[in-house]
């Protein structure tokens, strides 16, 4: 395995880079102030509104919103992956990447793929010549031409068939455990990792393998090992058969996903090529992507059991950010005991697109899920609903499809949508931004005092802008407050605490996978005065003052609204009686 990269290496890198001499090799910047400008790269433009801030060493587009570092610009610019864009930019700025665990040289890649090609040729070869496995798989419903489709093969038992063949000298054995064919041992010995299985190659979109997963043909344990992530396989990004839907079928209408390998290679046994399977993982939102960037309309198929809706659940709450008009979800229940590989081979081909045509929607799903948590029929549970919906609602971007989950949900809890929308306004509009952007209109003012949404975005911005503001601040002060954002306010002082010295660009690249930091960028480039007595440390730590108030507030708000439901607990009766005896008594 290539090692990481040491992440101080990346703030290091973020830190040095000029993004006015990186973005320049690409675009005309001009010079304008502190700043430069250009027309966008991103979008079409006849007058510059492409600002880039060399001190922040961040850019941003007041026309089309795009933003980001010098990474993420060659990334967006280049469709570079992130470890590329580092690899580039470290490349400009003449610096070796160094890696973790980086005893090894760093590997040419291509050498990899060759060695997994070769050792995928060889595991096909032996299921050729191994009766009992081609029975296993003939037993399972598995034909010569679909097996070959998949490249399914076979590693023999023993501990050294790989090892002997492919691993002749130090650099081969240094490849073998690079791609995670083989293990080694304390002492220094090495073993082949997948003994005795049905092997299944996985391709990436080009059609390259780069791992496997290796099912057992008894009942030992574990029954399916997967390669372990490498420079070339990572599972959160992988998706099953994606590779071989794309082969077999020439415009994608429709994906879906399913948990296994074998319920991949079972439904294209059956004419049903559109199946792909995340591998032993949940749904990310790379996986979400990758989908989207095929078809708008993706089915989600799992076991009815419990676990199986609590996946369902898992990939709801990632798929919500990426729900827009157009595109749709389905969420397809098997019956217990059934997954779609058994469903498919005892009821065959149309009742399981039957079955697919018949998957919830995700808004059915979403509130189905959620009044199964209360009493419907209540006041009580009915507001518990639309308060349990907020959070999630507040993930879908702004428009239609929201719109459309917004009236569904004022039917459930039959309400009008204008009341709904009330309820669930201040919210939604905020997290739609990851719980940090701006509010509109009035409410801009209102929380400005009542130290809402606008101060934990305020304090981001804030933060940003200044991270050394950040250093005298105590961040557990922030704990028990919630409230949108406040999670990654609590982290981005802790980052800076931890590391004095990042610059606005370094914290926008530690935050990049975090799914609230998405829109981090946005709050980087919004204006804060910069006058002279300007003291943004002093401005943080009001935010956080202002925090800490409001929220002790609400918190009695929230005690008396309950108390007029006569929904109070015992332990919050106390804690009203206490707030009241300190109201009359203060000091
Ligand atoms: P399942 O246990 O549901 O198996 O695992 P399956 O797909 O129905 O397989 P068959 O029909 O018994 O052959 C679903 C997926 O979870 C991962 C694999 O990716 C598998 O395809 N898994 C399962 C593992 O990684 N390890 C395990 O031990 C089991
Ligand atoms: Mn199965």
């Amino acid at each position: 395995m290539s090692g990481r990269i040491p992440q101080h290496f990346i703030d290091d890198l973020i830190a040095r880079a000029d993004i006015v001499e990186v973005m320049g090799r690409h675009i005309q910047l001009k010079k304008a102030g502190r700043e430069f400008k250009a027309c966008c790269p991103f979008h079409d433009e006849k007058t510059p509104s492409f600002t880039v801030s060399p001190q922040k060493g961040f850019y941003h587009c007041f026309g089309c919103g795009a933003h980001g570092t010098a990474l993420g610009f060659l990334m967006e610019y280049e469709h570079l992956s992130f470890v590329e864009a580092v690899e580039a930019l470290a490349g400009l700025m003449g610096l070796e990447v160094p890696r973790e665990e980086g005893h090894r040289p760093a590997r040419r890649f291509d050498e990899l793929y060759e060695l997994l090609a070769r050792v995928d040729r060889h595991y096909q070869a032996v299921l050729r010549d191994n009766s009992a496995a081609v029975e296993y798989l003939k037993n399972r419903g598995i034909d010569g031409a679909t097996a070959k489709r998949f490249g399914v093969g076979f590693a023999p038992s023993g501990w050294s068939n790989l090892l002997d063949k492919f691993g002749k000298s130090p650099e081969e054995i240094d490849r073998l455990l690079a791609c995670g064919l083989i293990i080694r041992k304390d002492n220094g010995q090495h073993y082949d990792r997948f003994r005795d299985r049905i092997m299944f190659p996985i391709r990436d979109s080009r059609g390259r393998v780069i791992g496997f997963g290796g099912r057992v043909t008894n009942n030992e344990e574990p029954k399916y090992l997967n390669s372990p992530e490498t420079a070339l396989f990572h599972k959160g990004r992988e998706l099953y058969g994606l590779y071989e839907a794309r082969q077999a079928i020439r415009h994608i209408e429709k994906l879906v996903v399913v948990e296994g390998y074998m319920d991949v290679i079972g439904l294209a046994r059956h004419g049903i090529d559109f199946g792909v399977a995340t591998l032993g993982t949940a749904t990310t939102e790379e996986h979400l992507n990758r989908l989207f960037r095929l078809t708008d309309d993706v089915y989600f198929c799992f076991d009815g059991d419990r676990a199986g809706r609590q996946a369902a659940w898992r990939a709801l709450e990632t798929a919500l950010t990426h729900m827009r008009e157009g595109r749709q979800i389905r969420f397809v229940f098997l019956p217990e005991g059934e997954d779609p590989d058994s469903f498919v081979q005892s009821q065959g081909t149309r009742q399981f697109e039957a079955a697919l045509d018949g998957g919830m929607p995700l808004s059915d799903f979403m509130l189905d899920e959620l009044a199964s948590e209360v009493d419907p029929n209540s006041v009580d549970g009915r507001a518990r609903l639309a308060e349990s919906a907020k959070p999630l609602i507040g993930k879908i971007p702004e428009g239609f499809y929201r719109e459309l989950l917004l009236s569904k949900l004022a039917e459930t809890v039959g309400l009008s949508t204008a009341k709904i929308e009330a309820l669930i306004r201040p919210i939604a509009n905020d997290s739609s931004a990851a719980g940090v952007a701006i509010p509109r209109g009035k409410r801009r003012s209102q929380h400005a005092t009542t130290g809402g949404p606008s101060v934990v975005r305020r304090a981001i911005s804030l933060l940003l802008h200044a991270p050394e503001s950040a250093m005298k601040l105590d961040a557990t002060e922030l704990a028990g407050i919630s409230r949108p954002g406040v999670t990654l306010l609590h982290d981005l002082i802790e980052t800076v605490q931890e590391e004095p010295d990042i610059s606005t660009a370094g914290l926008l690249e530690r935050f990049r996978q975090r799914e609230d930091g998405r829109h981090l960028g946005k709050l980087a480039s919004t204006e804060i005065p910069l006058s002279e007595d300007f003291d943004p440390a002093a401005e943080l730590s009001a935010c956080m003052q202002q925090l800490r108030q409001a929220a002790g507030r609400e918190r009695i708000e929230f005690l008396i609204e309950k108390e007029r439901l006569g929904a109070l607990t015992e332990d919050q009766k106390e804690e009203l009686r206490g707030y009241r005896r300190h109201a009359e008594n203060p000091g």
